[in-house]
């Protein structure tokens, strides 16, 4: 669901008391977790695409207690290719097919990543705290070099500055939105350890700012053969298109390699891409039925058949959807560009902005320059803790900053009851209000977090 910002990226101190770097962190109010998937716009979507990615991401965000973020990924795009009426048609497509299939724009993040300016100003961000050596080490830039050394060239023949910044723009737009999980094929899982090495680089220098990231590896979904057998994959060229006519459809799946045999001969499962394709779309029910035809010597025409009417009943509404919406790219634009246009107000803007604060990129006329290395500054008036007792008998506690009341909690059976409860928010433990404690009026977490911090900061200057 689109919300609140209940997953801001949690606010941090650093300070420096004596010769000892103290950091003081609280836990964000998780309340939701955020899943962020990007789609290269850099082909057409096919069947595996369906399967492997676009299908399971669908479906898990309707899941419970999750906001999802789906991008196009257009900057990464242009690393690959450089022609531009196919960064645009792709671009296209991939958008009309996310949404043919069921995304919901108004229920879920959608946007273009070119959208989002403050993913390119990010970058540089972690561009300046990335370490060149683990850049140099990435999986995709590192085959490049041993494809030129192995031709006898020069290690960085023909290769753009793009392929190797890949993993730093790809942190950016999963740090830039505070992203819990993020949802990757096995080659994406070096990607997702670097955002976390940027993102613990940056907290250490500049305060806890980004949350790392998890990449979420789907297991169950299997990887789809292609026509020839071996994974579905552009770079294969063994693609079944997802959107293609009815008769494209048929005339693809006719040309899937079989073996040899006859009608009425027994046919292998194991290793069929026919067999495997079927079971991606069929039921139990269906798979075992297909097994027992397998079994019983179908010939492979009639397997092709029943696949393709089996893969056409899922495909032929979504086709037709498809098709209406490719018809209308000014529709799709507009959902684009309204998408990227709230949650750069919601989120990338302001986050850029605190960014850009932490770094020392800051208004010249708003701040006194502080030291160095100096203190950070506490309030004049320091929030305190006050415990008491009601006439009820029992124990109560607030936490004021000046005349204003912060926190007032709840009764409790006993001061040590009530004690512990102070320590646990002294720790920083506030994850927003609950049945022990309430924001006191026109209190928001976010201020009783600041207070939290300031006297943790105060008590780290004593000790
Ligand atoms: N590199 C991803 C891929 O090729 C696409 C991508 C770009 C991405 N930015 C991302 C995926 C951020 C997840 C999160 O599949």
């Amino acid at each position: 669901m689109v919300g609140g910002d209940a997953n801001a990226p949690p606010p941090g101190v650093g300070l420096r008391a004596g010769k000892l770097r103290i950091r003081v962190l609280f836990a964000p109010a998780m309340t939701q977790t955020r899943v962020l998937t990007g789609i290269t716009t850099s082909g057409t979507p096919h069947l595996g695409n369906y399967v492997g990615a676009i299908r399971p991401a669908i479906a898990a965000s309707h899941a419970p207690g999750v906001e999802s973020f789906y991008f196009l990924a257009d900057y990464h795009a242009l690393v690959k290719v450089q022609e531009p009426a196919r960064v645009q048609r792709s671009t296209l497509e991939i958008a009309a097919a996310w949404l043919a299939c069921g995304l919901e724009p108004d229920k879920v993040w959608f946007y273009r990543q070119s959208d989002i300016p403050e993913t390119t100003e990010l970058t540089w961000l972690l561009t300046c705290i990335a370490g060149k050596g683990l850049l140099n080490r990435a999986h995709a830039y590192k085959a490049a070099v041993d494809r030129n050394r192995e031709a006898g060239e020069d290690d960085d023949a023909g290769i753009n500055a793009g392929l190797f910044m890949y993993p730093v723009l790809m942190a950016a737009d999963i740090l830039l939105f505070n992203a819990n999980k993020v949802p990757v094929g096995r080659d994406q899982i070096q990607h997702i350890e670097m955002a976390r090495d940027f993102a613990q680089r940056f907290n250490h220098l500049y305060g806890e700012h980004f949350v790392l990231p998890e990449a979420i590896i789907e297991e169950q979904v299997a990887t789809l053969p292609g026509l020839d057998g071996r994974k579905m994959s552009k770079s294969y060229d063994n693609t079944i298109a997802l959107f293609a006519s009815r008769e494209t459809l048929k005339k693809q799946i006719q040309s899937i390699v079989t073996d040899s045999r006859a009608p009425g001969e027994c046919k292998d499962t194991e290793g069929s891409a026919l067999f495997q394709i079927y079971q991606a779309f069929a039921s139990a029910d269906e798979t075992a039925a297909m097994r027992a035809a397998f079994a019983d010597g179908i010939g492979w025409g009639d397997a092709k058949q029943q696949l393709f009417e089996r893969i056409d009943a899922e495909v032929a509404p979504l086709r037709e959807r498809y098709e209406a919406l490719v018809a209308h790219p000014q529709r799709i634009e507009q959902q684009l560009r309204d998408g990227a246009q709230r949650l750069r107000a919601q989120h990338a803007t302001p986050v850029l902005a605190r960014l850009r604060e932490a770094v020392g990129l800051r208004d010249l006329g708003t701040h006194a320059p502080a030291k160095p290395a100096g203190r950070q500054s506490i309030p004049a008036a320091l929030p305190l803790f006050k415990q008491y007792r009601e006439a009820d008998g029992r124990f109560y506690f607030k936490l004021v900053e000046g005349e204003r009341v912060l926190l007032q909690s709840a009764a409790f059976d006993s001061p040590k009851d009530a004690g512990m409860r102070i320590a646990a928010l002294k720790r920083g433990k506030f994850d927003g209000a609950d049945a022990q404690v309430a924001l006191g009026d026109g209190v928001d977490a976010d201020a009783v977090q600041a207070a939290l911090a300031a006297l943790a900061a105060a008590e780290a200057e004593k000790a």
